[in-house]
């Protein structure tokens, strides 16, 4: 607007000189001659008449004397970019003002209003922040996580959890190499912090990963023999050498029945001391180990001629907080597994037992790094985590041969095992599939299967499908029930689908310390019914009775023929009557019968021999008759939680949920279908 007022007064102006008359002005038109006024300056580079180039002065500066150069007059050599003299740029931070100034940006972040009600936003942009300041000074690491932990108030002893010689470093490693902007800062950012939605699980790329299709039509079923095998499932001892009788049991921080543990309410008084036998809020002393090692034999009836073979899907030292879990600690994990183990083996006539790892029989917990992290990290854990021993133990315990040990040492501990009698062991070590602890995981964590454990299970069972051979698959961290342990990618075991019914016939885990179950429905269970049924993962109550569970343990009844189970005896001891065994030595705590799965729910299933399997179909028939009658779901729920007075009433939105979370193999699937909340009696309540 305003250029156009100028230029029109201009022109305004201009008409009136124009028209003005010509008084004592010069000529009207003046013609300039067309050589160079050379005379201009002293003397040129070049000829300044010649008509083909422009004339090149030769200048001097009057203050310094200076004569401009040649190539400064020459329009071919006079530079078209200036790059002479950089410009200026503030000094390089040291590493404590980067670091000081990482925790004020992360604050800014947390703190300015414009980002809203958005936590994922302000939790994504501070990881970046991180990130750079890791990759720039790694020893950076541990204090920043130490000083957020303090700002945002974690916990009261932010030193001791997030320092160099605990979490520190995992988080270094994790937020360096860890795409953080994108799809693992949103995973991290939802798990860890709650301050983001857990992101879609990504679409599986099955392209080229199965070497055949599903044979269709499938092979011939296996006939049953009538020959019923006994098996052993133990799992989640989790001894506590540090459990010390009398001390406080019901403590605010974990893990109780510890010389320090105190009761918060009553700070020089103890409350509730720990029971000889154990108590619900502390891993296992050694009588309760021995109590349920000594009381297998006699209630399984196996004192004579002892169990075909055992499992045992993990987990046998205590819940400590990483900072007990020092390098000294390595032997004392060491030598927990040692004594393990050896009772296990000197006390019950086990049969061959088939052990994998939990995500504590490792040092640090869980941390399992995958063998493609590269940076030169690949061997980083060497020295702590325990495949060697673990496959050692195994092998002289002669549970596994010297080839499936080996194989157990370059696999992450996991192994396969083609027994003589057509049935197939495959373990997998599932801390590459758990949410909570393998802090790794989260680098790269859109792909499929960083560690290969996924590849590995598959080509073990498209092995057993050649061979003829049915598969139980072994873990310890579950694939799915209400989505909260396990991750979602690698998603849904894939590969339950492919070799599903004809090769799995069973899938067993543990972890959750509960007595759960879920099934596996064909085509990422797209319709869940009778005939979809696939396969059913059974997930095997703890010895331990942390938290707010009884103490048990189970025997499956298998056919040897099909390695379909036929029934299932789960034992328990109630904790909540330890007490009362303090103090004298005639009487133990008693392991008793809790239930047998096929009484307990099979009343409801018609048409169902009493040889026919507790498969997959059935379980999916227990599941339909459990929507019509709550009383069931009760029932289940009371089992979950071993019988114990603490377990919570399953009522309301509880039912939908338990039927639900059997139905959800994987995570994703109970994200999407089921109501949140009800996954574990562990709390006491519910939501
Ligand atoms: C100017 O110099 C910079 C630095 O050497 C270079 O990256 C850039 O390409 C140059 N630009 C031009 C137009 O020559
Ligand atoms: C943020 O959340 C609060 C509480 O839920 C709500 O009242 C407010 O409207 C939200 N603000 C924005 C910008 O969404
Ligand atoms: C952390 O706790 C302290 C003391 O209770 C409090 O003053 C501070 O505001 C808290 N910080 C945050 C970020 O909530
Ligand atoms: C899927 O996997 C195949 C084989 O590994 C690969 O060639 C293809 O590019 C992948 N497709 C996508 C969409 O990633
Ligand atoms: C444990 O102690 C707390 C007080 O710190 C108390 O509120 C709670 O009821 C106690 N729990 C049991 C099971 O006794
Ligand atoms: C299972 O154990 C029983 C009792 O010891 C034995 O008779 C039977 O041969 C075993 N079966 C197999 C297949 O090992
Ligand atoms: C389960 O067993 C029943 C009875 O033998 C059989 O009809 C059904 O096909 C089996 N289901 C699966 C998934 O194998
Ligand atoms: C299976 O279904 C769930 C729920 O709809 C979905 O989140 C997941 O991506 C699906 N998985 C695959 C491999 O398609």
């Amino acid at each position: 607007m305003l250029s156009a007022t100028f230029l029109a007064l201009c022109l305004t102006f201009a008409e009136q000189t124009i028209s003005l008359p010509n008084h004592g002005l010069g000529p009207s038109a003046y013609t300039v001659p067309g050589a160079f006024p050379t005379s201009l300056y002293q003397s040129y580079y070049n000829d300044p008449t010649a008509t083909s180039a422009e004339p090149q002065p030769v200048i001097s500066d009057p203050v310094t004397d200076e004569t401009y150069p040649y190539w400064l007059t020459d329009p071919e050599t006079i530079p078209q970019n200036d790059t002479f003299e950089a410009h200026p740029l503030p000094p390089p931070a040291t590493s404590d003002v980067f670091l000081e100034t990482a925790i004020s940006q992360i604050i800014s972040i947390a703190e300015n209003p414009v980002f809203g009600n958005d936590t994922c936003t302000r939790c994504q942009a501070s990881l970046e922040v991180a990130k750079f300041l890791v990759m720039a000074t790694p020893a950076q690491g541990p204090l920043l996580a130490t000083r957020l932990c303090e700002h945002f108030n974690y916990t009261n002893d932010c030193g001791t959890m997030y320092g160099i010689y605990t979490l520190g470093s995992f988080i270094t490693q994790t937020l360096a190499y860890a795409d953080v902007g994108g799809y693992d800062g949103q995973m991290i950012c939802s798990n860890f912090l709650s301050l983001c939605p857990v992101a879609p699980t990504s679409p599986l790329n099955l392209t080229s990963w199965f070497a055949k299709p599903k044979p269709d039509p499938l092979p011939p079923r296996k006939q049953p023999t009538g020959q019923r095998l006994k098996v052993l499932h133990l799992s989640d001892l989790h001894i506590d050498p540090r459990y010390s009788i009398g001390s406080e049991s019901n403590c605010s921080a974990y893990l109780c029945c510890r010389v320090q543990s105190y009761n918060p309410a009553s700070m020089d008084k103890i409350t509730a001391p720990a029971a000889r036998y154990g108590s619900y809020y502390c891993d296992a002393p050694y009588p309760l180990i021995l109590a349920a090692l000594q009381a297998v034999p006699v209630v399984t009836g196996t004192e004579e001629d002892g169990f075909n073979f055992t499992i045992y899907t993990g987990d046998l030292v205590s819940h400590d907080p990483d900072n007990e879990l020092s390098r000294y600690a390595v032997t004392f994990h060491s030598q927990a597994k040692t004594v393990l183990y050896d009772l296990i083996g000197r006390m019950i006539k086990t049969g061959p037992v088939y052990a994998v790892q939990g995500n504590h029989d490792t040092y640090s917990q869980a941390m399992s790094s995958p063998y493609n992290i590269g940076h030169g990290l690949t061997n980083q854990y060497k020295w702590y985590v325990d495949y060697d021993h673990l496959a050692a133990l195994w092998q002289l315990e002669k549970w596994i041969s010297l080839e499936t040990a080996q194989q157990a040492r370059t696999h992450y501990a996991a192994y396969s095992v083609q027994r003589q009698d057509g049935l197939r062991i495959i373990t997998i070590n599932t801390d590459f599939c758990a949410s909570s602890a393998n802090y790794f995981n989260y680098i790269n964590l859109a792909s499929s299967d960083n560690s290969g454990m996924l590849r590995f299970l598959t080509d073990e069972l498209q092995d057993a499908e050649d061979a003829g051979d049915r598969v139980w698959i072994l873990g310890h961290v579950l694939s799915g029930w209400d989505g909260t342990e396990p991750l979602e990618n690698p998603s849904n075991l894939c590969d339950v689908d492919r070799f599903s019914p004809h090769v799995i016939a069973a899938i067993f885990f543990g972890h959750t310390h509960e007595d759960q179950l879920t099934i596996f429905y064909t085509n990422n269970a797209t319709t869940m019914s009778a005939e979809t049924a696939q396969t059913a993962a059974w997930i095997v109550p703890s010895v331990t009775p942390i938290s707010n569970l009884n103490s048990g343990f189970r025997m499956y009844e298998v056919d040897s023929g099909t390695f379909d189970i036929l029934d299932a005896y789960t034992w328990a001891a109630d904790v909540n009557t330890f007490p009362e065994l303090d103090g004298q030595t005639e009487f133990g705590p008693t392991y008793a019968l809790e239930y047998s799965t096929r009484s307990a729910y099979g009343d409801s299933i018609t048409g169902w021999g009493p040889n026919d399997p507790l498969n997959a179909t059935w379980w999916h028939l227990v599941t339909e008759g459990r929507a019509l009658n709550s009383d069931a779901v009760q029932l289940f729920n009371t089992y979950q939680g071993k019988s114990s007075v603490r377990t919570p009433e399953c009522t309301g939105d509880c039912i939908t949920a338990k039927i639900c979370y059997m139905r959800s193999g994987s995570s994703s699937l109970s994200f999407a279908n089921c109501p949140a909340g009800y996954g574990t009696v562990s709390n006491g309540y519910y939501p």
